[in-house]
C-alpha cells in the first residue's frame, strides 16, 4: 500500500472491538493510534482520585486542562500516565467504567478534549477511536468506520477481559451496565454516540479481529488508490 497520511476515525459502542482493531490498523499502516476513551477514563480517574463529584463540570474540565496526560503504545496496549504516574490499569477498573460516562457528558470537558484530539491528529497518519470522532472531532476524516456488535457479544468480551485481569464480575450485571452506558452515551446532548452519515458500518459480532482489520485496510487501500 502506498504510504499516505490518512486520517481514520473509528467510532462505536463499548466492547465492539474498536481499540484492538484500531490499534492493529495503525500498526499495519505505520500510523499513530489515539484511544480517546482512555483520555476520558484518565480524567474520570483523576476526578475520583481528587474526590470531585461527577456533577462538578468546572472542576472536571479544569482537570483536563491542567493535567499532563500522555498516551503511549507498548506491546499492543495503550499506556496512560497522568503527571508522570502510570494509570494504565487504574483507568480500566469497574469503578472508573461506571463513572466515565457521566464525566464524558460534560460539555466543557468535551470542548477541552476536542481541541487536544484535533491537535493530536493535525499531521495526519492517525487512527483515532471513540464515540464522536467521525461526527465532531474529525468530521473531515478520510475514512470513517462505525464498529458495532451485539450487546451479548460485547458483554462477553468485556467479561473475558476483566476475568483475565482477575476481576470477579457477573456476566448479566456487565450486560446491564454496558446497556446503561450505551444509553448514556447515545442520549447525551453533547456529541452523542451516533453513526456519521458517511461512516461505513462494520458489525463485528461474527467477525474475527483480523477480518475486521482486513475490511478497514481494504477501505484504506481503495482511498489511497483514488486519491
Ligand atoms: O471506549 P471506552 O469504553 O474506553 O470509553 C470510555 C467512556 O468515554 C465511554 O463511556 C464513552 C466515553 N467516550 C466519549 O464520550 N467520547 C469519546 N470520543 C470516547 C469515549
Amino acid at each position: 500500500m502506498k504510504p499516505k497520511h490518512l486520517v481514520i476515525a473509528i467510532d462505536g459502542p463499548a466492547g465492539a472491538g474498536k481499540s484492538t482493531v484500531a490499534q492493529i490498523v495503525a500498526q499495519r499502516l505505520g500510523y499513530t493510534y489515539i484511544d480517546t476513551g482512555a483520555m476520558y477514563r484518565a480524567v474520570a480517574w483523576e476526578s475520583i482520585h481528587r474526590g470531585l463529584s461527577s456533577c462538578d463540570s468546572g472542576g472536571i474540565a479544569s482537570i483536563a486542562k491542567n493535567i499532563n496526560l500522555k498516551l503511549s503504545y507498548v506491546n499492543g496496549m495503550t499506556n496512560v500516565t497522568i503527571n508522570g504516574l502510570d494509570v494504565t490499569d487504574a483507568i480500566r477498573t469497574p469503578e472508573v467504567s461506571k463513572t466515565v460516562s457521566s464525566v464524558a457528558q460534560i460539555p466543557a470537558l468535551r470542548q477541552v478534549m476536542l481541541k487536544m484530539q484535533r491537535d493530536m491528529a493535525s499531521s495526519g497518519g492517525v487512527v483515532m477511536d471513540g464515540r464522536d470522532i467521525g461526527t465532531h472531532v474529525l468530521p473531515g476524516a478520510d475514512i470513517k468506520v462505525f464498529l458495532t456488535a451485539s450487546i451479548k457479544e460485547r458483554a462477553k468480551r468485556r467479561w473475558e477481559e476483566l476475568s483475565d485481569k482477575g476481576f470477579d464480575v457477573d456476566l448479566s450485571q456487565l450486560e446491564s451496565e454496558i446497556a446503561s452506558r450505551d444509553k448514556q452515551d447515545c442520549e447525551r446532548e453533547a456529541a452523542p454516540l451516533v453513526k456519521a452519515p458517511d461512516a461505513i458500518p462494520i458489525d463485528t459480532t461474527n467477525l474475527s479481529i483480523d477480518e475486521a482489520v482486513q475490511q478497514i485496510l481494504c477501505l484504506c487501500e481503495e482511498k489511497m488508490n483514488v486519491s
